[in-house]
């Protein structure tokens, strides 16, 4: 399990990630599980960081698949990374905006990993986002230097580091519907879902409507397993009215219990995020301060 020294980044960037909230979902796991099972793994950094032996990371989308399965199979490797970064970035700021725009036409044809990772960062916010014609159409993020020598080695770094984990755990990478992945799950296994919030139609790949918050509760209450769903709860004006019906029966615990909510004012308006539970939840009952996200630095 997680060593609490160390916390991952992943190479990826996406909408909606779960970086602040890793401790307080991995405080609240179950003492044993067999597999851990993330039907939407979105940059992955909830299970990457739970580091359980055994991992089935899914996604609806095929290059987040493909870009880790890339390195899995040794395609990619953190060298092959910094030196493709290296020299794409020297074009980039040299040609700007019409150097993106070609990369992500020749990633709308050809869906190189590579490709995909230098489109994603380097686009406007480390966005994710495909039409209906399956195109990434996130513009260009306008950062002058984006591939300046640090960022490289960051990135190189968080590639570094992912791979180490891919090669020392059975990990597998499957691009398939969360209710698919879910089927795969044994009664002994752990499932973490963070679906896409509700109404968000933003993304190809990324859609989400009620139809299927019904059908991950369904697909959830018969597979047997321990789960837990990450979902919000509320915000200054507006409270997940789902969490009282659809989700009545299981356990709920907020970030409330987690953050100092009411001392600064960025956090009386941020978003009280939820976890639901099919077990009974670990979480403290003294408010802790959010930690300090930290990434280590590896030589390379
Ligand atoms: C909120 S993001 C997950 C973020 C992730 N927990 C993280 O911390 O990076 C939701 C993910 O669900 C995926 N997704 C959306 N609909 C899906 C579906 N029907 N089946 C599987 N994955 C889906 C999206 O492609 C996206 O990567």
């Amino acid at each position: 399990m997680m060593n609490k020294e160390t916390t991952y980044v992943p190479p990826v960037k996406i909408q909606g990630k779960k970086t602040q909230l890793v401790d307080f979902i991995l405080e609240n796991l179950p003492n044993e599980f067999d597999t851990w099972i993330e039907p939407f793994m979105g940059s992955g950094v909830v299970g990457f960081n739970a580091t359980s032996p055994k991992a089935v990371f899914a996604d609806s989308n095929p290059h987040i698949i493909n870009f880790y399965n890339a390195i899995k199979n040794k395609e990619i490797n953190h060298l092959m990374v910094k030196q493709f970064l290296q020299e794409q970035g020297e074009i980039l700021a040299d040609k700007g905006q019409d150097y993106y725009n070609e990369v992500r036409e020749k990633f709308n044809k050809e869906h190189r990993p590579l490709d995909f990772l230098f489109l994603n960062r380097s686009c406007f916010n480390g966005m994710i986002r495909f039409n209906r014609k399956l195109e990434f159409n996130v513009p260009y993020g306008h950062k002058p230097k984006r591939f300046a020598r640090a960022y490289i080695t960051k990135i190189t770094n968080q590639v570094k580091q992912i791979a180490f984990l891919i090669e020392n755990n059975d990990w597998a990478f499957v691009c398939q519907d969360f209710k698919e992945t879910i089927k795969m799950a044994n009664k002994n296994d752990l499932i973490y879902c963070d679906p896409p919030y509700i109404g968000r139609h933003v993304d190809y790949y990324d859609s989400w409507d009620e139809q299927n918050e019904l059908d991950l509760e369904n697909a959830l209450r018969t597979c047997g397993a321990n789960f837990i769903v990450s979902t919000w709860h509320s915000n200054q004006y507006r409270k997940n009215t789902y969490l009282e019906s659809l989700w009545k029966n299981y356990n709920t615990i907020t970030t409330s219990h987690f953050y100092h909510l009411g001392g600064k004012e960025e956090n009386r308006n941020a978003v009280t995020e939820a976890l639901i539970l099919n077990y009974e939840a670990k979480h403290r009952q003294e408010p802790i301060k959010v930690p300090i996200y930290r990434q280590i630095a590896l030589d390379i």
